[in-house]
């Protein structure tokens, strides 16, 4: 029986991805750019299974009935339209980051799943035909197939929609965890709630594109001020944007707003340090990787950190059964 297994990793966006196109095959109102991570990898094992009659989806150890596995389902079912097969599968997926508190568990959930299922499934795919099957599962997964920065292209229909690499100045980026719990409400929501419900969801689609092409200008230029700069009021307008929903949501909570200003303050004294945060209130702070320490001092007493460096593609794990 076919087997395979992947491992991926979270990114975390500097021009974020927030609101959708067609929802039906997440097609992304703006590109993005991120910095995958190398630091909470997920692990995930598709193991093909003739005499099955259903999916079976373990996730940190515990079988799963309800939505995630629907979820994991829809994507096989996607997978195995591609190759033709109607076989079912056993996913066993090791998650190390936090799921669903905002930290990008989806992004490296998918992109793990979409490398290991098309192997299972004997599908051969290059990078940009990973990048488009992972953001079938999840927007942010296109980003996670790729290693270090990636750009998602937003694209007007499921071949043009994909993530490839950019070339970058070297950084850093440390992550306070404030909360672990699950967010009160899925990006999925949020996001289609932004779209139907914000009268600034306009303005925040053509703001985003104009932030796109200046931080990938920004990018290859190596210029770190610019590219910070931008991440930051992304970050902040995509938040206000999400506020201004009806009725509003809100992912920061005061511990994260406080972290905000902790990094405002240091960029006072001279550090280049720029806050950001997905959809969750934990804050990730882009820096240059020689003021790692001055920002983990600054934060010194808030939370529990962890430092991330660029991470590596999405990748198969050799075999161990021989
Ligand atoms: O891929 P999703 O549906 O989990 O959406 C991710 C959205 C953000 O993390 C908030 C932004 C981004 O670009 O990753």
């Amino acid at each position: 029986m076919s087997t395979a297994t992947a491992i991926a990793h979270p990114n975390i966006a500097l021009v974020k991805y927030w609101g959708k196109r067609d929802s039906a095959i997440n097609l992304p109102a703006t590109g993005s750019l991120s910095m995958t991570l190398d630091i909470f990898p997920t692990t995930t094992t598709v193991s093909l299974d003739d005499s099955a009659d259903h999916d079976v989806l373990v996730f940190n150890g515990a079988e799963r009935t309800d939505g995630p596995a629907e979820r994991v389902t829809r994507f096989l079912d996607i997978v195995r339209d591609l190759a033709g097969s109607a076989l079912r599968a056993r996913v066993e997926t090791v998650n190390t980051v936090p799921s669903a508190a905002g930290l990008a568990s989806s992004a490296s959930g998918f992109a793990a799943l979409a490398v290991a299922a098309a192997s299972a499934y004997g599908l051969d795919l290059d990078a940009a035909a990973l990048s488009r099957l992972a953001r079938r599962g999840s927007g942010s997964a296109s980003r996670s197939v790729i290693p270090g920065f990636a750009v998602w292209h937003a694209g007007d229909d499921d071949a043009s929609s994909f993530a490839e690499p950019v070339d970058a100045p070297d950084l850093a980026m440390v992550v306070a965890m404030v909360e672990k719990g699950e967010k009160a409400v899925s990006s999925r929501e949020a996001m289609r709630r932004t779209v139907l419900t914000s009268p600034f969801y306009p303005a925040w689609v053509s703001s985003t594109a104009e932030s796109l092409e200046a931080a990938i200008e920004a990018c290859r230029a190596g210029d770190i001020e610019r590219l910070g700069r931008i991440t930051e009021v992304n970050a902040l307008r995509m938040h206000a944007l999400i506020q201004s929903c009806d009725p509003p949501i809100r992912y920061l909570s005061p511990v994260s707003i406080e972290i905000f200003d902790r990094i405002a303050a240091l960029r006072d004294t001279g550090v280049d340090a720029w806050a950001t945060a997905d959809a969750g209130p934990n804050v990730v702070v882009l820096t240059r990787p020689e003021s790692v320490s001055a920002v983990t001092a600054a934060l010194d007493g808030v939370n529990e950190l962890a430092v991330a460096h660029p991470g590596p593609a999405a990748s198969l794990l050799p075999r161990t059964d021989g």
